[in-house]
């Protein structure tokens, strides 16, 4: 049974650094004319409002994109994405945090196309109700990972498969790489952003070995952690595994992450890290 609900979670440091690399990446589809898909499969509700009972459980966003709200002078890329959270909140107080579906909706142009998949019960009406009408957006009630099977390859064949999961079940790994392997199969050149987080390192540190031992070419790992690794048990850091990323993501990247901390980082503790898995052909 799914017990995780991302209201809890929505706009916290996790997010924003999702949500940056993910603007990062659909900037770069966008910097070419011809239109492209983007197939999430772990969709969540589509956006939250941190003004509810969940959100204001423990404020994770407040050490999130709460840090970030009254900023200036941001490099383009967050200035972007944090121009899309506002313009979700347009009389200016932070309400409406935008999920990865609403912030890759911002960023379609007409004819690009916006496949969602949700498989908790609650969560999917609520997206539903977000993207009604939407021609340029489907939604289904589904497993992610076996909605794959059916959504690709891609009619465009250019774009991006975002796997976020919850990670609340064991063998969650291995089901995000048996879908690397699948998408690997039948879109070689797909981009694709698997977001995981770092609460005890060997997890994460077996699944980026298995990726580099796939054979698969050009994996990117891009990690922000913000409390000393190994600490007392929590959500000590996250990273982002792009494959196949855009040219220049990686110089991106390597300006981002340090500003990521910057605006983030709790105290003294803070490291980032950008290493490439597998190099591009
Ligand atoms: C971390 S949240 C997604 C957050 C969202 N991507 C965002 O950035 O706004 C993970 C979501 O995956 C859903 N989920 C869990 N297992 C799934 C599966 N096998 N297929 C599709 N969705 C699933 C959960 O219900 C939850 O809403």
């Amino acid at each position: 049974m799914l017990g995780y609900r991302h209201g809890f979670h929505a706009g916290n440091f996790a997010d924003v650094f999702k949500h940056a690399v993910l603007v990062c990446l659909l900037q770069r589809l966008r910097a070419k004319d011809k239109p492209f898909r983007v197939i999430d499969t772990h969709a969540g509700a589509g956006r939250y409002d941190l003004w509810s009972a969940p959100a204001q459980k423990n404020r994770e966003f407040a050490a999130g994109i709460g840090r970030l709200w009254d900023q200036a002078g941001l490099s383009p890329e967050l200035g972007d994405y944090l121009e899309w959270v506002r313009t979700l909140n347009p009389d200016g107080r932070l309400r409406w945090y935008p999920g990865s579906p609403r912030i890759s909706r911002a960023l379609l142009r007409p004819g690009d196309r916006l496949a969602l998949t949700e498989l908790h019960p609650d969560e999917v009406p609520r997206l539903m109700a977000e993207f009604g009408g939407d021609r340029s957006v489907t939604v289904q009630h589904a497993d992610g990972y076996a909605a794959l099977e059916s959504l690709l390859p891609p009619p465009e064949r250019r774009g991006l498969v975002l796997l976020d999961p919850a990670y609340e079940f064991k063998g969650e790994f291995d089901r995000v790489l048996a879908a690397v392997r699948l998408i690997h199969r039948r879109w070689a050149s797909g981009i694709v952003a698997i977001w995981y987080p770092i609460l005890d390192r060997a997890p994460s540190a077996r699944f980026q070995k298995r990726l580099r031992e796939s054979g698969i070419p050009a994996i990117l790992c891009a990690e922000l952690g913000l409390h000393p690794y190994g600490s007392p048990p929590g959500l000590h850091g996250c990273g982002m595994i792009v494959i196949n990323p855009p040219w220049k993501l990686a110089d991106t990247l390597d300006r981002l992450l340090p500003e990521l901390l910057a605006l983030l980082r709790i105290g003294q503790h803070g490291q980032t890290r950008l290493e490439w898995l597998a190099p591009a052909p």
